[in-house]
């Protein structure tokens, strides 16, 4: 019987697991876990840069700026929890993420400027890990590598429209102190 699984376990079922936890590992391309590695490195690290952020906002009484840089941290972690959903899925577990220290900044603008840097890393990540997938027929990650890069433009969006809406709000000003004048 050519086709009959020869199995040299002496423990009924020991051989069967074994060698269905081997197939999982050894179909996964190790790019692909790679990507999955340093983009929960880079989500981490933004989500640390965004607390970061959010309490020199608060300290700087810049409440409305602190809130929604917490708001953008809580979608980084809901990015690297689908991360390692996946990174489970394909038999595997986060390993040690490297963390970029958070960057210090005395106003608004220079904190959504550190938040526009970290984005363009992630969205260039996901780019690259993206084609990755389609190169290695890897639906379900260019899925998910695809759908993570479309959220970090977006968030990206936010934060220049943010910024443009802040040096709007300072231009205004010295136009009302010239009628003072
Ligand atoms: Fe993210």
């Amino acid at each position: 019987m050519p086709n009959q699984i020869r199995r040299t376990s002496v423990m009924a079922g020991v051989g069967q697991y074994r060698q269905r936890q081997l197939a999982g590992q050894a179909g996964v391309n190790p790019s692909l876990l790679g990507y999955l590695g340093r983009a929960m490195s880079l989500e981490f690290s933004a989500a640390q840069q965004y607390i970061a952020q959010a309490a020199l906002a608060q300290n700087r009484a810049e409440l409305d700026f602190a809130h929604e840089f917490v708001v953008l941290a809580n979608e980084e972690f809901r990015h690297a929890s689908e991360l390692t959903e996946r990174m489970v899925d394909l038999g595997a577990l986060p390993a040690g993420s490297i963390l970029t220290p958070a960057t210090p900044a005395m106003s608004v603008l220079e904190s959504l400027s550190v938040c526009q840097i970290n984005e363009q890393q992630l969205i260039d990540l996901y780019q690259q890990a993206y084609q990755l997938s389609r190169n290695v027929g890897s639906a379900e990650d260019a899925e998910l590598f695809g759908r993570l890069f479309e959220e970090e433009r977006a968030q990206l969006v936010r934060i220049q429209q943010w910024a443009a809406d802040y040096q709007a709000r300072l231009q205004a000003v010295p136009k009302m102190n010239r009628g003072f004048a």
